[in-house]
């Protein structure tokens, strides 16, 4: 791949791991933040994502030697964004904000670079509106920590040239991300609309006395999850319905399936003791824990999962059967 410009705008934890992966595919990758010495001091982060990559196998240590080098923090938003590919905005979750941002930066970047917002679901549409040419423009949902899961979600604003859309798929897809598509403006885009879905479930199962937070958990770890590293939810139910795949699924399990549907949580407001009761939990299933050992514990395991599913890819295609990871 040819090695691009890329600017991270916004040196918080999102900013730092989006521009860890940058650099760790050998590509030039400058920090920008409004908060005096924030980009500089977070060059340091970038760098150990980089390398984390590299020394697990996930990137290739040349390239990835090469990004480091170059990793810099402009003084100005002008210098960092000349000459971009790329611009991934990663500042606060805030529509005013980020329309803020998308307008200053349309307007001192070049014209064909791309300029793509990290918010966790709001309205690109609302963000591209002062943008100068809004075509180029659209968000990339990526999910936690960007550097060590693949997914990144496009989402086209009514603005978004599908040209662009396509030119950022190819990007992403050369620094690993497996890109999907939202198609239309809706709250939390596909991931996190299914991750808050499961999670009523689960606060649910804590709360009425099914199950403690550290068996919810285990029930998912050991269970779905592990199927859902594999395949997605549709794909694994069309191998549990006989030989008539996911025909005989819905067939066969209606009633099962309706009756646990009728029975599944549906408040859209916290219950007031949420916090605390899973925070007892927690406590109990981490055994005390600090928050940046689980943090290194949950990269370890990512990194071991996406490189096994990367070998098992490479797999399936040298089999020239079809990629089901
Ligand atoms: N934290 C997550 O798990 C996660 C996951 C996916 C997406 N995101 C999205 O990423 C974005 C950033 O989240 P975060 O957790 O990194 O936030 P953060 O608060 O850690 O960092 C935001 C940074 O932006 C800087 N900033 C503020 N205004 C700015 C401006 N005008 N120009 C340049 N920099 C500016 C701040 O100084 C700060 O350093 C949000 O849109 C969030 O929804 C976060």
């Amino acid at each position: 791949m040819g090695q691009e410009i890329i600017a991270v705008v916004g040196a918080g934890n999102t900013g730092a791991s989006w521009a860890g992966l940058f650099a760790a595919y050998g590509h030039e990758v400058r920090r920008f933040d409004v908060r005096e010495g924030a980009a500089a001091a977070a060059l340091t982060r970038a760098a150990a994502a980089a390398r984390f990559l590299a020394a697990r196998g996930l990137a290739e240590p040349g390239p990835a030697e090469a990004g480091i080098a170059r990793l810099s923090a402009p003084p100005t938003l002008a210098a960092a964004v000349a000459g971009t590919a790329l611009v991934q905005e990663c500042v606060p979750d805030r529509v005013d904000l980020k329309r803020a941002v998308f307008a200053d930066v349309s307007r001192a970047a070049p014209d064909e670079t791309l300029i793509a917002t990290s918010s966790s679901g709001l309205s690109i549409t609302a963000i591209q509106q002062d943008a100068r040419l809004p075509g180029r423009t659209l968000a990339a949902h990526p999910y936690n920590p960007p550097h060590l899961v693949p997914l990144v979600e496009l989402a086209p604003g009514e603005l978004t040239d599908p040209a662009a859309l396509e030119r950022a798929r190819d990007l992403y897809a050369r620094v690993g991300k497996e890109p999907v598509v939202v198609n239309g403006d809706v709250p939390g885009y596909i991931a996190n609309r299914m991750s808050a879905a499961l999670w009523r479930e689960a606060i649910e199962l804590v709360r009425s006395g099914v199950a403690t937070v550290e068996d919810v958990d285990k029930a998912v770890r050991y269970g779905p999850g592990l199927r859902w590293a594999v395949m997605g939810p549709h794909l694994i139910y069309h191998l549990g319905g006989g030989p008539s795949g996911i025909r005989g699924h819905v067939s066969h399990l209606t009633a099962t399936k309706e009756g646990m549907l009728r029975d599944l949580a549906t408040w859209t407001t916290f219950p007031p003791d949420t916090a605390d009761l899973l925070a007892d939990g927690l406590e109990a299933e981490t055994g005390g824990k600090s928050l940046a050992q689980l943090e290194a514990e949950r990269d370890e395991a990512l990194a071991a999962v996406v490189l096994a599913l990367r070998g098992r890819r490479r797999q399936e295609n040298g089999d020239g059967k079809e990629n089901v990871v």
